[in-house]
Order: structure tokens, then sequence, then C-alpha cells
């Protein structure tokens, strides 16, 4: 996928690339990141997952799958995947961000800039996240950007021996020349 120009106050988006293995291992290595996304994202994240991570063996980078850098380094990554067939215009994303740049705003930045062009870019008609229950941080990054809560999938994680319910947020289209 061509490198797109996607960026905002404080950060850019752009491709992993293999020299990033240092400052990921740094942010990604934290209970509390992990703990709210896929167990894709282990705890505690080894050289080898990072390693794994940046070779494309975990997600595929031929996704639209960006590190969010800021002053020059990798410090929190967002994706999505299409899905497959009659699902084709639906992708799910996902996004983390490194705990010493929390609640200064970046991530819904960081969601405004991309949620709109990915939208474009796959030509989806519904763009998702799932949150579970207890991310309150990340239920309200999806609100400030226009993303519905639909509705609460019960019992749907159980995650390191803790059952969680996981809330659906999406923004959807009806036709693809609608640009919000
Ligand atoms: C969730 C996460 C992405 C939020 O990123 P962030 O850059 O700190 O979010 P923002 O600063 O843009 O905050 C957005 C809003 O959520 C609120 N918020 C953020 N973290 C919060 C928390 N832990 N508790 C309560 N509110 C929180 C902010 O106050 C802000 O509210 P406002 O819009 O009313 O001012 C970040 O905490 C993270 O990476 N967590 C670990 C990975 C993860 O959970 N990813 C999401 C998986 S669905």
């Amino acid at each position: 996928m061509a490198e797109p120009q996607l960026q905002g106050e404080g950060f850019r988006l752009r491709p992993w690339r293999a020299d990033d293995l240092d400052s990921l291992l740094r942010h990604a290595n934290d209970e509390q990141v992990s703990r709210g996304v896929s167990d894709r994202f282990p705890h505690p994240y080894t050289q080898a997952d990072g390693e794994a991570f940046l070779a494309g063996k975990v997600i595929d980078l031929g996704d639209p799958v960006f590190a969010i850098e800021i002053d020059g380094e990798a410090c929190g990554g967002i994706g999505a995947q299409a899905g497959r067939g009659e699902r084709v215009h639906t992708a799910e994303f996902g996004y983390w961000l490194g705990r010493r740049h929390w609640g200064q705003g970046t991530m819904t930045r960081v969601v405004a800039a991309y949620a709109p062009w990915v939208m474009r870019e796959l030509r989806l008609y519904r763009l998702y996240a799932a949150v579970l229950a207890f991310n309150v941080g990340s239920a309200q990054v999806l609100r400030r950007n226009g993303f519905m809560e639909e509705g609460v999938l019960r019992a749907a994680v159980f995650k390191r021996g803790v059952l969680h319910d996981l809330r659906m947020f999406a923004k959807v289209r009806r036709s693809l020349d609608d640009e919000r």
C-alpha cells in the first residue's frame, strides 16, 4: 500500500519499519497497554514478539496498519482488517498507544485522521471496534469521533482469568459517496 500522508497535531502515521524494534518493545511491554487489546499483543512483550510483529507474522502488514510516530519514535499502532466475501465492505480496527502519551487527546486525533481515510481507502460502509467493557478511555475516543455504540456482546471475552463484556462501536455510511 502506498504510504499515505496521515498526520495531526503531535503525530504522524506511517508503516512499521524493522528499526522500530527498540521503541516498539519500550512502549508495548506494558501490562496496562496489553490488557485492553487482543491476546495477539502479549504480556510480557518480548524481543521475539516484536520481531515477529515487524516481520508481518502477527498481523498482515499489507493491511492499512501503521505506527503512530511521536517525536520521531514509534509509540503505538493503529490498523484495520477488512472482512471477506460479502463482508468486504466492513472492517474492524484497533489501536494502542504507549502509556507515557496517554491522556493528551492523541488517540482521539489519531482516530480522527485514520478512520475517514481508511473508510475511503478500503471503500467501507462500516468501520467498527470492539471495546472491553472496562476500557472507558477507548470508548470515549470512539464516541468523540462519531462512532455509535450499537450494543454489548455479553461474556464475549475471557482474558487472564476474567470474563468481560464487549462493547461494539461502529461508524457507517450507506453510500460510498457519503464522506461522513
Ligand atoms: C485507550 C487509549 C488508546 C486512549 O488513548 P489516549 O490518547 O490516552 O486517549 P485520549 O487522550 O484521546 O482520550 C480520549 C478521552 O478518553 C478519556 N480517557 C482516556 N483514558 C481514560 C481512562 N483511563 N479513564 C477515563 N477516561 C479516559 C480522556 O479523558 C478523553 O476524554 P475527553 O474526550 O472527554 O476529554 C490508550 O489508553 C491505550 O492505548 N490503551 C491501551 C490499549 C487499548 O486499550 N486500546 C484500545 C483497544 S479497544
